[in-house]
């Protein structure tokens, strides 16, 4: 990794990307600090059910679901509501455990991971973005982002710099000292894209990102996240409800019965 590509992807000169980049080729389980590369993710036969209550049966969500979306990937998640979106996207950012089948993520199996590889690879593989901002209304948008770092065990001062420096790479730099209470609610998620990219993540999963914006505010995150994708190659997976939206994906998939399959063209669908 050379200084100019740190730079380009906003990071410090030799913060990341040293034993990073060879620690999968080592055969650890899981990478020492993860690779500043765009992450690869292949899914086969995933199977997700959630007990059901007072003797119901269990409800299966996710049935054999196969997925592949190579590195730097832009991928748009369609599917009705309740379809298991957020279920995958829970268990591509290692919050669930895959119950079944076969889940590698930037070199890393989550099937059968430990909860404390588990947490690792949360923290230094995935930027989550969540419809609802997800956002600590007592902490300033600096203290949110710096928070993630915190927990990546980043000290003080440089977690303070790398804050401020992504809050300014999505526009909030004059913002930066407000809580989510006093920001509109495209500012909010601007500065929940800032936490998510705090640690470097090589994936980056988007939940309804836009779904509680206006179309103006929508389009600017949307805008964000695209550029993370083309500018650092960043792979992108994005749920959202919005066909427009999902029109400007690499790719469409819809999430049916269980599994994904390629989600038919608006052209297709007309008459
Ligand atoms: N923790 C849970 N316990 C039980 N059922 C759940 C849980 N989370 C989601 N579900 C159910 O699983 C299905 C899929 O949910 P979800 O993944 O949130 O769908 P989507 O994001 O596509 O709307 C829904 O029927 C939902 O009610
Ligand atoms: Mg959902």
């Amino acid at each position: 990794m050379s200084p100019e590509r740190d730079r380009a992807a906003g990071r410090g000169v030799g913060e990341t990307g040293t034993v990073s980049a060879i620690a999968p080729a080592l055969g650890a389980d899981l990478p020492v600090r993860v690779a500043p590369e765009a992450a690869e993710v292949r899914v086969r036969g995933l199977v997700h059910r959630y007990p059901g209550r007072d003797g119901a049966a269990p409800l299966q969500v996710l049935d054999g679901l196969d997925l592949d979306v190579p590195a730097g990937g832009y991928v748009a998640l369609t599917g009705p509501s309740g379809s298991g979106k957020s279920t995958l996207l829970s268990v591509l950012g290692g919050l669930e455990v895959p119950q079944g089948g076969s889940v590698v993520v930037h070199g890393t199996e989550l099937g059968g991971a430990h909860a404390r590889d588990l947490a690792t690879y949360r923290r230094q593989t995935v930027g989550f973005v969540f419809q609802h901002f997800g956002l600590l209304d007592t902490l300033t948008a600096q203290e949110n982002v710096e928070l993630a770092t915190m927990l990546a065990g980043v000290p003080r001062r440089r977690r303070q710099a790398r804050a401020a420096e992504l809050l300014a790479d999505v526009g909030l730099a004059p913002r930066a000292g407000h809580t989510p209470l006093e920001l509109s609610g495209g500012e909010r998620q601007r500065v929940a894209v800032a936490r998510a990219l705090a640690n470097d993540p090589a994936l980056l999963l988007a939940d309804e990102p836009t779904g509680n914006l206006d179309g103006a505010s929508g389009e600017r995150v949307v805008e964000l996240l695209e550029g993370l994708n083309r500018d650092r190659g960043l792979t992108l997976i994005v749920v959202t409800h919005d066909p427009a939206l999902a029109a400007r994906a690499h790719r469409r998939l819809d999430l049916v019965a269980g599994r994904v399959v390629e989600a038919r063209r608006a052209e297709d669908t007309r008459g």
